[in-house]
């Protein structure tokens, strides 16, 4: 049977914007483009999951607005468990405005709308989902008390936690890093929970390890390119990501989280499923959007999801 996850987070309407290069302050730019799309870090991480063959259960909330409706109707036609995404009177869907250049890098301005209603109480009425989950992922686009209540829920009953500490916040609460079993940051996440530079392979090492001294069981750095890097009690190993040219690199960390998240929860090491995520998400860089460019399993190389 399929393995099942646990999703609890934000779910957004993207608006995306493709301009030469990021407009400065003040500045007023012609764009080349512009696409809506779904996105959302939990609901991008969720439909990773789903489109890899897991059996996902997303809890988030969405404003009881045209944007919500399409969300829910878009979220059923990935396969996904929408029992637990609340649709919410008086708020908005949450939105992300982004910008995206001719090098596929981008800013995101996210308003978090209904995302900032999703409480305590919505994750104990999923509780029966979090504990026979297989693996529980969460990120921070919902308000951090949430996603403790969740991971409490989820250690307690042995189920792993993959906590993805995006966006970047210069402080978490102690009980996170002891709650998770993979902690997985980006490489600016991680300088800025640090206060230390992180690019190399070396100073993610470096980070992981202060990651780890504050409870995080393992942590994998995300490095963009340069693949990411895998620290456990036991060893550290630094796993290139494949030569590709980038278009859009929007959502590529939900691509590699959702393929975390899937492969941990059908048996593989930690290692293995950072190779295989890595591999992911190198093809999600090369199309643009976010869930637009997420592959299925039916599109992926053998080796990949034998
Ligand atoms: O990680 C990419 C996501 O961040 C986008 O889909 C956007 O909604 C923001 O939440
Ligand atoms: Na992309």
């Amino acid at each position: 049977s399929p393995p099942k996850i646990c999703v609890v987070g934000s779910a957004n309407l993207d608006l995306n914007t493709y301009t030469n290069r990021l407009p400065v302050p003040g500045e007023t730019l012609h764009a080349h483009r512009f696409t809506m799309g779904y996105g959302g870090k939990g609901a991008n991480q969720a439909v990773m999951a789903a489109r890899l063959g897991a059996d996902v259960v997303l809890v988030a909330r969405v404003g009881n607005d045209l944007f919500g409706r399409d969300m829910l109707a878009h979220l059923r036609t990935e396969g996904i468990d929408t029992r637990r995404v609340t649709s919410t009177d008086g708020v908005p869907t949450g939105t992300a405005v982004i910008t995206v250049d001719d090098a596929g890098r981008n800013t995101i301005a996210v308003t978090p709308g209904a995302n900032g209603l999703l409480a305590p109480a919505d994750v104990d009425a999923a509780r029966s989902a979090i504990e026979s989950a297989r693996v529980l992922v969460c990120q921070q686009e919902v308000p951090i008390e949430t996603n403790l209540a969740a991971m409490r829920l989820a250690v307690e009953a042995g189920v792993p936690v993959v906590f993805n500490p995006a966006p970047a916040s210069t402080t978490i609460p102690a009980e996170a890093y002891r709650l998770s079993t993979v902690f997985c940051p980006n490489e600016h996440e991680a300088a800025v929970l640090t206060g230390k530079p992180v690019e190399s392979p070396e100073e993610a090492e470096a980070a992981a390890r202060e990651l780890m001294a504050r409870g995080a069981h393992n942590v994998v750095v995300t490095l963009g390119a340069r693949g990411c890097v895998v620290v456990t009690a036991r060893d550290v190993t630094a796993l290139p990501a494949p030569a590709v040219e980038a278009v859009d690199t929007t959502g590529a960390g939900d691509a590699f989280i959702g393929s975390l998240a899937f492969f941990l929860a059908r048996g593989d090491d930690l290692m293995t499923a950072a190779q295989r995520a890595n591999r992911i998400a190198a093809i999600s860089v090369q199309s643009p959007g976010t869930q637009t460019s997420f592959p299925r399993a039916a599109d992926l190389p053998a080796d990949l999801v034998e």
